[in-house]
C-alpha cells in the first residue's frame, strides 16, 4: 500500500477513534500550542463513558477541562507544569502533579508512567507520508513513538517544522482531520522594571553566544536589548515571538554554533501565529525531542551559552525557587536546572536567573532571608551563578556565604535591604557593610535600617515580662 492508501485506512472521525482508549487507560497528550483539542473534546464531551483514565500533559493553554469536578472517576489529570488552569486542582488533590526535569520527562513517561495511548496533532502528510509534530515535538514526539495507539489530530494550521519532528502515517493507529486554529501565547507589554532587568541580562551577553530564553516579559525584554549584538545562537527548550524579528534582521543567524550550525534548535515553540509562521517549512529551524534539547550534555557542545530564567524567590544563599510558593505548586522546574547546568558546563558559558526585585505589586521581596516554609528548592545554590533584577547583576559562584548574601541585598529593592541587612546580622553574627559601603550604597537606607532597628527594640521592649500594654495600664 502507497502512504495515502495508509492514511486514508487510518482516517476516522474523533467518535470512532477514541473507541481506542479504555477505561483504566493512561493517555499522554500533546501539550502548549500543539495540544489536540480536537480530540479532547470527544472525550471531555462524554466523560461519562470513560472510567479512571488518566490524562498525562505538560501544560495547557487555557482552561483545563480535566480538572473539573464532575471529571471524578473519569479522568484525572496528571500534570508535569502547574498552571493557572490547574493550581487550585493540584492544591485540593483533584489533579495530579509529577515533578521532572524536562530532558528526563519522556524517560519518566516511559519507564515510570507508561501510557498505553498517545493523542497528538500534527500537520497533514507530505508528499512522502510524513506528518510534522510542528510546534510540540519535546516529549510528545517520542511518547508517541513509544504507545501502543497513537492518535493524531491532522490539523492544516500546525506549522511543518524540520528537525527529528516527522513521523511516517504508517506509525500512527489514527487520523483525525479537524483544522482549528493553535493556541496562541501572545506577547505581553515589557513594563519598565523587566526593561531594566533586560539590560543587565543584555550586559552579560556577548556577540556569538548561544542563547536559551523562556517566554514572557523577562525575556522578551531581553530580545528588546539584542539589536547591537551580532552572530547569537539559540538553543532553547522553546521560545515565543520575541525571537522572530532577531531572527529575521540576522542578528541570530546560529553561525557560531558547535552543534546545528545555522540552525535555531527548539523542543517547542509557543507563540503567536507569527512565530508559527516563521517556523512554518523554515528548514532553519529545527524542533528536537527534549531528551535533546535539554540534556545538559548536549547544551554544553556549543561553546559561550547562556540562559536566562525567572524565579519567584532567591534566599540569602542564592538558592532558587521557581516553582513553587510555600506548599502550593506553582509551575515547574521546567528546563530550568537542565539549561543552568548546561550553560555552566559550556566553555565560555554563564547561566543567569532573572527576576523583578519584589512580587505582590512591591508587597513582598523575591530576595529573602529564608525561603518560605513548604517551597521547593528549584536551583541549588551550587548551581546558580548571575542574579538579575532591575537593581543589578549579582554574580554568586566563588563566593562565601556572607559574600553572596551581600551581593544579594545590593540588588534587593531598596524597601527591603533594611530587613535583610537585619536577617543578615543576625545569621553572621556581624554588619555587612562598612560605614563607607553604606554611604555609597544606601542612600537613605541607613536612617531606614536604624528605623527598623528601633522599631525591633521597642517590640522586643514590649514584649518583656511586665512591659506589656495590660501590665502598664
Ligand atoms: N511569593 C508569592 N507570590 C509570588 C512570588 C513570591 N515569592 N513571586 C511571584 N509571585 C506572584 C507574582 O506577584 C505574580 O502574582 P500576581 O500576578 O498576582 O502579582 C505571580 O506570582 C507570577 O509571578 P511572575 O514573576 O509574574 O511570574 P512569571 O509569569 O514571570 O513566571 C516563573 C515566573 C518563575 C513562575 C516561571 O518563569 C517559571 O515557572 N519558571 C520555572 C520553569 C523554567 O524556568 N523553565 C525554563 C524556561 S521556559
Amino acid at each position: 500500500m502507497g502512504w495515502k492508501d495508509i492514511y486514508q485506512s487510518k482516517l476516522v472521525t474523533a467518535q470512532e477513534a477514541v473507541k481506542a482508549i479504555r477505561d483504566g487507560d493512561k493517555v499522554v497528550t500533546g501539550f502548549g500550542c500543539g495540544e489536540p483539542f480536537g480530540i479532547e473534546r470527544e472525550l471531555i464531551n462524554n466523560y461519562e463513558k470513560y472510567h479512571d483514565v488518566e490524562i498525562i500533559n505538560m501544560l495547557t493553554l487555557g482552561d483545563s477541562p480535566w480538572c473539573r469536578e464532575e471529571m471524578k472517576g473519569h479522568f484525572t489529570l496528571n500534570c508535569l507544569f502547574a498552571s493557572p488552569s490547574n493550581r487550585k486542582a493540584i492544591s485540593t488533590g483533584i489533579s495530579e502533579f509529577t515533578t521532572s526535569h524536562f530532558y528526563e520527562i519522556p524517560e519518566v513517561i516511559k519507564t515510570y508512567l507508561r501510557p498505553r495511548v498517545s493523542i497528538v496533532m500534527v500537520s497533514p502528510p507530505d508528499e512522502h507520508g510524513y506528518v510534522s509534530f510542528g510546534t510540540t515535538v519535546d516529549y510528545t514526539r517520542g511518547t508517541a513513538e513509544y504507545c501502543e495507539v497513537v492518535i493524531a489530530q491532522v490539523n492544516k494550521y500546525m506549522p511543518r517544522t524540520f528537525g527529528n519532528s516527522i513521523m511516517h502515517v504508517r506509525d500512527f493507529t489514527y487520523f483525525v482531520e479537524c483544522d482549528e486554529k493553535l493556541p496562541e501565547v501572545k506577547g505581553v507589554e515589557i513594563s519598565d522594571t523587566e526593561m531594566k532587568i533586560g539590560k543587565y541580562c543584555a550586559s552579560l551577553i556577548n556577540d556569538g553566544d548561544c542563547l536559551q530564553l523562556g517566554i514572557g516579559g523577562i525575556p522578551n525584554a531581553v530580545c528588546a536589548q539584542l539589536w547591537d549584538k551580532k552572530d547569537l545562537g539559540i538553543h532553547s527548550e522553546l521560545v515565543g515571538d520575541g525571537v522572530v524579528d532577531l531572527l529575521e534582521a540576522g542578528i541570530i543567524n546560529n553561525k557560531k554554533k558547535q552543534t546545528n550550525r545555522y540552525r535555531t534548535v527548539l523542543g517547542a515553540a509557543f507563540g503567536s501565529e507569527k512565530l508559527n509562521n516563521y517556523i512554518n517549512n523554515n528548514p532553519s529551524v529545527e524542533l528536537h525531542p527534549i531528551d535533546y534539547v535539554n540534556n545538559p550534555i548536549e547544551i554544553a557542545k556549543n561553546d559561550n551559552v547562556v540562559s536566562i530564567n525567572s524565579c519567584l524567590q532567591v534566599d540569602l544563599l542564592g538558592q532558587v525557587v521557581s516553582d513553587t510558593v510555600g506548599l502550593n505548586q506553582f509551575s515547574a522546574v521546567g528546563g530550568q536546572v537542565d539549561f543552568v547546568r548546561g550553560a555552566t558546563m559550556s566553555k565560555g558559558g554563564r547561566s543567569i536567573i532573572a527576576m523583578p526585585s519584589t512580587a505582590k505589586k512591591g508587597l513582598i521581596s523575591r530576595i529573602v532571608p529564608i525561603i518560605t516554609e513548604g517551597s521547593a528548592v528549584t536551583t541549588p545554590r551550587n548551581d546558580v551563578n548571575f542574579v538579575v533584577t532591575e537593581y543589578g547583576i549579582a554574580q554568586l559562584k566563588g563566593k562565601s556565604l556572607k559574600e553572596r548574601a551581600k551581593a544579594l541585598i545590593l540588588i534587593s529593592h531598596p524597601k527591603f535591604r533594611p530587613h535583610l541587612v537585619i536577617e543578615y546580622i543576625k545569621r553572621f553574627n556581624e554588619e555587612p557593610f562598612s560605614k563607607h559601603e553604606l554611604r555609597e550604597q544606601f542612600v537613605g537606607v541607613k536612617e531606614q535600617i536604624e528605623e527598623r532597628r528601633q522599631q525591633i527594640r521597642e517590640d522586643l521592649r514590649k514584649k518583656l515580662p511586665g512591659n506589656d500594654e495590660k501590665s502598664t495600664v
